[in-house]
C-alpha cells in the first residue's frame, strides 16, 4: 500500500514564544501586518501584547471584530482591510475562530468566488488558485489546534450551515505557541477547551484512516492531557501544565489529520441546535462513543487506557478498554463537566434535528463502528 504522509508547519513553542514574532516578521518581509482577533482579547490586552512586538519591526492594523463562529461577512471586512492596508502577513490571534477567520480573510484577499467554492467535500483546494499570503497563528485557548490545521469553517449566513474550506494554502507558514497567554483562561473553559484537544486525540487515534505516524502523536497528546488537564482547570498559573496542554492541543490537530469520529458528528449539532460550546459538547459525549466503539476498538482503547495511566496489566483486552473510558468519566468529573447533555440545556424535541445533521457530518465516515440515524438518536438519547 502507497500512503502519503503530510505533516504540517513550523511550531515556535514555549514560554514568551511571542517574543519572536519581530524576528519572524522579518524572515517573511513582512513590512505591514493584518492582526484579526476579537475584541475580548483586545479588552484583556494581549492584542496590545502581540502589536507591541509587532510594531518593532512593522505596521500593524489591527481587525478585532471575529465573532464566534465567523460567518462570510465577518471574514470578507477583514480582507477588505488587508487590500486596503496592502498587509503582506495575517496573524490570527485567538481560538479556533480567530485563526479560522485570519486563515479565510487570507485566501479571501485574492479568491473571490463564494466559500462553498473552497470547501472540503469537493475538493476545494484546487480551486486556489491564486497566492495567498503567509499566516501566523497564535492560539490563546489550548484545544482546536488550528494553528497547525490547513482548514478553517465559516459560517454561511445565508444557508444556516457552516463550511470548511481546506487546503495547503491555509497552513499558517508559522505557529506561535505561547503558553503564558492562556494564563488567564477562566477554569470553565480551560476545562472544555482541554476537552477538546482530548478528543481531537482519542478520536484521530481510533479513527480508520492508515496513518501510524499520527497514531504515535495521539497517543503522546492523550497522555500530555490525562496528565495536565486537571491541573491546568484547577491551578491556571500553572505554566508547566498550560505548556503540556497547549502542546496536547496541537498534537490532537496534527493527529487528526487522519480525521476523528463520532463524536465530533455529535458535537457540531449540539452547538449549530442546542448552543453548546464545542469542547463541551465533545466532553459529555466523548465517553459515550467511547462506549458505542467498545465492541471493534477495544484494542485501541486499551492503548488509550494505558497512556492515560491507568494500571492495565494483566487485565483483559475488555477490562482494559472499560479502563479507558472510566479514565475519560473520571478526568471530565474532576474538572466539573457537567454529566449530561440536559444540565447544558439541550431538549429531547432538539434531537432529530441533530441526528439529521449528525448523520451528513463528515466526520464519523472514520469512526470505528458506522454509525446510522438510529445510532445517533439512542446515543443523543443516552446523552441526554
Ligand atoms: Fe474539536
Amino acid at each position: 500500500m502507497i500512503t502519503t504522509f503530510r505533516y504540517p508547519n513550523r511550531i515556535v513553542f514555549g514560554p514568551g514564544a511571542i517574543t519572536q514574532l519581530p524576528d519572524l516578521l522579518t524572515e517573511h518581509n513582512a513590512e505591514r501586518v493584518l492582526l484579526v482577533t476579537d475584541q475580548g482579547l483586545v479588552d484583556a490586552g494581549l492584542a496590545d501584547r502581540i502589536q507591541a512586538e509587532t510594531n518593532k519591526v512593522a505596521t500593524t492594523t489591527l481587525f478585532p471584530e471575529v465573532e464566534p463562529n465567523p460567518t462570510e461577512s465577518c471574514v470578507d471586512r477583514a480582507a477588505q482591510l488587508l487590500r486596503d492596508e496592502s498587509c503582506d502577513l495575517v496573524i490570527g490571534l485567538g481560538g479556533g475562530s480567530a485563526m479560522d477567520a485570519a486563515k479565510a480573510a487570507a485566501l479571501r484577499e485574492k479568491h473571490h468566488a463564494a466559500f462553498t467554492v473552497y470547501e472540503i467535500q469537493i475538493g476545494g483546494d484546487a480551486n486556489m488558485t491564486e497566492t495567498v499570503c503567509p499566516i501566523i497563528a497564535i492560539p490563546t485557548t489550548a484545544g482546536t489546534g488550528s494553528e497547525v490545521g490547513r482548514s478553517a469553517v465559516v459560517t454561511l449566513a445565508e444557508w444556516n450551515r457552516k463550511a470548511v474550506i481546506c487546503g495547503p494554502k491555509l497552513l499558517p507558514s508559522v505557529a506561535v505557541c505561547d503558553p503564558e497567554l492562556t494564563l488567564g483562561l477562566p477554569p470553565r473553559i480551560t476545562a472544555a477547551t482541554g476537552m477538546d484537544a482530548l478528543t481531537h486525540n482519542i478520536e484521530a487515534y481510533c479513527s480508520t484512516f492508515y496513518h501510524p505516524i499520527c497514531d504515535a502523536v495521539a497517543l503522546g497528546g492523550i497522555r500530555l492531557a490525562a496528565e495536565n488537564l486537571e491541573t491546568a482547570v484547577k491551578e491556571g498559573q500553572d505554566i508547566e501544565a498550560r505548556s503540556n496542554m497547549m502542546l496536547s492541543s496541537s498534537m490532537g490537530a496534527i493527529a487528526f489529520q487522519k480525521d476523528l469520529g463520532a463524536a465530533h458528528s455529535m458535537a457540531h449539532p449540539l452547538s449549530t441546535v442546542a448552543g453548546v460550546p464545542h469542547g463541551l459538547a465533545n466532553a459529555i459525549v466523548l465517553a459515550h462513543i467511547l462506549e458505542y466503539n467498545k465492541p471493534v476498538a477495544a484494542e485501541r482503547l486499551g492503548a488509550i487506557a494505558q497512556a492515560m495511566g491507568c494500571d492495565v496489566g494483566g487485565r483483559s483486552e475488555e477490562d482494559r478498554a472499560d479502563a479507558a473510558i472510566e479514565a475519560v468519566k473520571s478526568l471530565t468529573e474532576r474538572i466539573d463537566i457537567p454529566k449530561s447533555l440536559s444540565a447544558v440545556g439541550v431538549t429531547e424535541d432538539q434531537i432529530p434535528e441533530m441526528v439529521q445533521q449528525a448523520v451528513a457530518d463528515p466526520n464519523h465516515v472514520t469512526n470505528p463502528r458506522p454509525c446510522t440515524a438510529e445510532d445517533f438518536t439512542n446515543l443523543y438519547h443516552q446523552a441526554l
